[in-house]
C-alpha cells in the first residue's frame, strides 16, 4: 500500500504516520475531541491525532463521540437533530473541569487548520448516527478532499461502520481507508479488502502474533486502540503495530524510540 505524498515524510516511504496518535484530540487531560485537546498534545510532542467526527442535522462536520450530546456538552438529546448554530453555542468543556469552561464544539475544519498549521497528521474516526452512515462518509471524505492541501499527508479515515467507509470511497477514493475492529469476527480480513482498507485499527487486546501476522501477510497495517499502559505498549510495539492510538500523552512521549 502507498500512501499519497509518503515518500517525502519517511523513510517507512509505505507507512508514513507517526507511530504514536493521540486519542480523541488528546482527550483525557483536557476536553475529548475539542481543540484544547489537540493543543495539549501538541505540547507533549504529538504529531497525530485521532478523533470522532459526525454531522449535524445542516450537514456541517463537527467533533462528538457520543451519539447523543448529554455526557460531553451543556446540551441534551441527539447530536444529529440539531443544526450547526445550535451546536455550536454549546460548551464542551465544562463537563471535563472548570478551567475548560466555554470551550466549544469544533468544527472539522477549524481541526483541519490546526493540523495543517502544526505539521500534525490526523486519523479522522467517521462516527455517524443511526441512518447517516453512508452519507457521514460521503460528507467528510469530500470535504477532507478539498480542504487538506496536498502537500500534508493525507488523513486516515476510519470507522467500524461499512456504509460509512463505503461512503468515504465513493467521495475520495485515494484517501487512505482504516477498518476499526472490536472483535476479529469471521471475514474480517475480506471485509477490509472489500472496501479497499489500507489498515485494520484492532481493539488492542485482538493483537496477537496470529492476527498481527494474518493482517501483514493480507497487506494491512496493524494499529491498535486505545492503549494507556506501558506493559500493553511493549507487547504491541514488539508485535510491530505501526500504530498505537493513545490517551495517555502523559505517559508516551511520541518521539521515544520510535516515533
Ligand atoms: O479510533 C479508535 C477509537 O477511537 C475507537 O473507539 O469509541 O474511542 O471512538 P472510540
Ligand atoms: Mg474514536
Amino acid at each position: 500500500m502507498t500512501v499519497p505524498g509518503a515518500a517525502a515524510h519517511d523513510a517507512r516511504p509505505d507507512w508514513p504516520y507517526p507511530r504514536w496518535i493521540a486519542h480523541r484530540g488528546a482527550g483525557r487531560l483536557a476536553p475529548e475531541n475539542t481543540l484544547a485537546a489537540f493543543r495539549l498534545g501538541a505540547s507533549f510532542g504529538y504529531r497525530m491525532f485521532e478523533c470522532d467526527v459526525r454531522l449535524s442535522a445542516d450537514e456541517a462536520s463537527f467533533l462528538l463521540h457520543d451519539d447523543s450530546l448529554d455526557r460531553t456538552t451543556d446540551g441534551v438529546g441527539p447530536a444529529g437533530a440539531r443544526r450547526w448554530a445550535e451546536l455550536a453555542g454549546l460548551d464542551a468543556g465544562r463537563w471535563h473541569s472548570p478551567a475548560h469552561a466555554g470551550e466549544p464544539l469544533p468544527t472539522l475544519e477549524r481541526i483541519v487548520q490546526f493540523c495543517l498549521g502544526q505539521g500534525c497528521a490526523l486519523n479522522v474516526e467517521l462516527k455517524p448516527g443511526p441512518g447517516t452512515e453512508y452519507r457521514t462518509g460521503q460528507v467528510v471524505a469530500r470535504q477532507l478532499r478539498q480542504s487538506w492541501t496536498a502537500a500534508a499527508l493525507p488523513p486516515l479515515l476510519s470507522s467500524f461502520s461499512t456504509a460509512a467507509l463505503e461512503g468515504a470511497r465513493a467521495a475520495a477514493a485515494a484517501l487512505p481507508r482504516g477498518l476499526l475492529l472490536d472483535a476479529l469476527v469471521d471475514g474480517w480480513l475480506q471485509r477490509a479488502r472489500r472496501l479497499d482498507c489500507v489498515a485494520v485499527i484492532c481493539e488492542h487486546r485482538l493483537c496477537n502474533e496470529r492476527s498481527v501476522r494474518d493482517a501483514r501477510d493480507a497487506g494491512f497495517r496493524v494499529l491498535a486502540y486505545t492503549v494507556n499502559e506501558p506493559a500493553e505498549a511493549e507487547r504491541l510495539l514488539g508485535l510491530g503495530v505501526d500504530g498505537l492510538i493513545t490517551d495517555r500523552v502523559d505517559l508516551f512521549p511520541p518521539q521515544d524510540g520510535q516515533r
